[in-house]
């Protein structure tokens, strides 16, 4: 059966603006974040405390942090690769960490100058130290359908890093299609190789346009958590062919059309996408964002 209620893990702040070319000013995604807190989200993927070379676009992480309007029963987890990262997070009150591993050997070097095993070295005193200071970790695997220098990844591979970063003590592990290659059969195998759905999250980038219907075959494999980007903005710097993360708006049209619960207020989603779209200077390319907004 579908799920009655969906958890739509927001992460526009932090994936949807790491990758934009020109820098976001920090008074905007100060709103940004804002407004979707507005919206009725309860889990917002601020920032990142990345190296500020690695990822410029997020080297006001601190800054962006100080000017939030917190608000009650609304989460704010940040992306944190190492050590240095997290003593920058914790140092700002941050109370919900994400690491991010690779489930390739080409991307783990990419993106993290490690390699698929060293990677580990990282994160584990990361998810001790965060649990040990009281902070909830999130766990991202990357690249869990293919990778543009691999080719498709195989399942076992994803399933091992996968229960690798649970077993560290991660709540949830998100699975990542980077580079939306992904397929609905792909998904469903994925899910199933886990052996069960419980602490899943799926995190898909809409390259193909099959961002939606992977997410269908996510939640009738039992996945309730699904990651999206309001305006479908998003992308990772260190995969070129990375495009925008699947869409709050199409996902939320989509659930609702399906009696799904998700608690967002569709019109206040797709204001604020047209409000970030002006000031990133080119429309959202979400279909049910150009749709509405003609209205
Ligand atoms: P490295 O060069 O190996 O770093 O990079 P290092 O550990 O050797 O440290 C070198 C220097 O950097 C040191 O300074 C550190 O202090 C400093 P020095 O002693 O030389 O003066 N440093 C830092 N400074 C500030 N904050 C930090 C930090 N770390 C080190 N956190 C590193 C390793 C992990 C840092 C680098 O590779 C990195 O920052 N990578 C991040 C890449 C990234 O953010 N990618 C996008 C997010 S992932 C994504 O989008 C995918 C996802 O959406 C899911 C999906 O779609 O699949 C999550
Ligand atoms: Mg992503």
């Amino acid at each position: 059966d579908l799920p009655q209620q969906v958890t739509v893990h927001e992460v526009g702040p932090r994936d949807g603006l790491q990758n934009e070319a020109a820098i976001v000013p920090v008074e905007v995604k100060a709103e940004f974040v804002d407004r979707l807190a507005d919206a009725g989200h309860k889990v917002i993927e601020t920032t990142s405390f990345v190296h500020p070379r690695w990822v410029p676009q997020l080297a006001d992480a601190e800054e962006l942090l100080s000017r939030l309007h917190r608000r009650p029963g609304v989460r704010y987890p940040v992306l944190v690769p190492n050590l240095r990262g997290l003593e920058r997070a914790l140092a700002h009150g941050v109370d919900e960490i994400a690491v991010f591993a690779s489930a390739t050997e080409t991307f783990a070097a990419k993106n993290l100058n490690r390699s698929l095993e060293t990677q580990f070295d990282m994160f584990e005193p990361v998810v001790a130290g965060a649990l040990e200071a009281g902070v909830r970790v999130r766990a991202y695997v990357s690249m869990c359908f293919g990778d543009p220098w691999e080719g498709d990844t195989p399942i076992p591979q994803v399933v091992a890093v996968g229960e690798r970063l649970l077993g560290l003590g991660c709540y949830q592990l998100s699975l990542g299609d980077t580079i939306g290659v992904g397929t609905p059969g792909h998904v469903t195998a994925l899910i199933d190789a886990f052996g069960s759905p419980d602490r899943l999250a799926v995190h898909f980038h809409d390259t193909y346009g099959q961002a939606l219907g992977n997410t269908l075959a996510a939640l009738w494999a039992g996945v309730t958590t699904v990651d999206a980007s309001t305006g479908g903005i998003g992308g990772c710097p260190y995969a070129e062919s990375a495009t925008g993360n699947l869409a709050t708006e199409d996902l939320v049209w989509m659930l609702r059309g399906l009696g799904i619960d998700t608690g967002l207020d569709l019109d206040k989603l797709v204001t604020t996408s047209t409000w970030l779209a002006e000031r990133l200077g080119r429309p959202s390319p979400s279909r049910v964002v150009q749709a509405l907004s003609k209205g």
